[in-house]
């Protein structure tokens, strides 16, 4: 049987009695999925993995990012869409993506389809004197829009922000030293700034939502670009207050799973080079439990 225990902070359960290697039956997914509404962050300590299987896990929550097709016909191998996140060199190459999101982000706010999971596969973690190092760190988005004053959720009710892939990127480039080039038009026609609401309404814990990132989120188009900035530098303080956060500490074997609607997060930058971090990832679009418009949970609509 399934158990999801809080870890009574701000976010995050552990859940016990699921081997993910096999499908889930329908109740248990759904017990995951009011867990993630409820809990933000889930981790299923001790599984043993393969691709396949992360994958096949992941695919039930919807679409996973990946390689862009040209012809919609071509079939893609479904191991293309999980990906690795590592410090590891192999002949002076990176052997998947080395920016392990170590800046406050959403993944995926700037598409026009939201992102809803990330499930990422702890395999090699970096320790020193038996303290794990590279945790991930999150930000609880409903107690923040809690947290707001009245004046305040009343001001922003209605708003929208525009969220712009190529904030992060050029971030990366000038202030984390990621040795990316600048963006090409051609990466910039196929990443356009996309528009959002600010404020979400949870379409599995009906709570409200403050969905905006310091990652992506460039501009509140109800405002002047002044009055725009300044709000922007005033939610970007107060969702990072610590009465908000919460660490994953990880183990080898950890499957984590976050829900990207109501929560920011980041990966801990604090291992070296040779301190080895490997990790698998899926990044999983509200494209299947959701209605993606209006993200009405579509089970409650059949
Ligand atoms: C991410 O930003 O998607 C990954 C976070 C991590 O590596 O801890």
């Amino acid at each position: 049987m399934l158990t999801i225990e809080p870890t009574g902070a701000t976010l995050g359960a552990t859940v016990t009695g699921a081997d993910l290697s096999i499908a889930l039956s329908e109740a248990d997914f759904g017990q995951i999925l009011k867990g993630l509404g409820d809990h933000g962050v889930l981790r299923f300590p001790n599984q043993h993995l393969e691709p396949a299987e992360v994958y096949h896990f992941s695919v039930r929550f919807g679409e996973i990012q990946g390689p862009s097709r040209v012809d919609p016909n071509e079939v893609v191998d479904p191991l293309a869409y999980v990906g690795i996140l590592s410090n590891i060199k192999e002949n002076g190459e990176y052997i998947g993506s080395p920016d392990a999101g170590q800046d406050w982000h959403t993944d995926m706010s700037y598409r026009d389809i939201r992102g809803f999971v990330n499930v990422l596969y702890g395999m090699k973690i970096p320790r020193r004197n038996g303290k794990a190092l590279g945790g991930t760190e999150f930000g609880n988005m409903a107690a923040a829009y809690d947290a707001l004053s009245e004046d305040m959720k009343i001001r922003l009710d209605g708003m929208t922000a525009t969220h712009d892939f190529e904030k992060f990127w050029e971030h990366m480039r000038r202030d984390r030293n990621s040795g990316r080039p600048p963006m090409t038009d051609e990466q910039r026609r196929r990443r356009p700034p996309v528009v959002h609401k600010l404020v979400l309404v949870h379409p599995i814990s009906g709570r409200k939502i403050l969905y905006c990132n310091p990652g992506y989120a460039i501009r509140i188009n109800e405002l002047p670009q002044a009055e725009s900035d300044a709000m922007l530098q005033y939610l970007f303080k107060h969702q990072l207050e610590m009465r908000f956060r919460y660490t994953h500490e990880w183990n080898e074997n950890d499957l984590l799973i976050w829900d990207h609607l109501s929560t920011i997060h980041r990966a801990i930058d604090d291992y070296g080079p040779d301190e080895i971090r490997l990790m698998r990832r899926c990044q999983v679009m509200a494209t299947k439990v959701f209605d993606p418009e209006f993200l009405r949970p579509v089970w409650l609509a059949a």
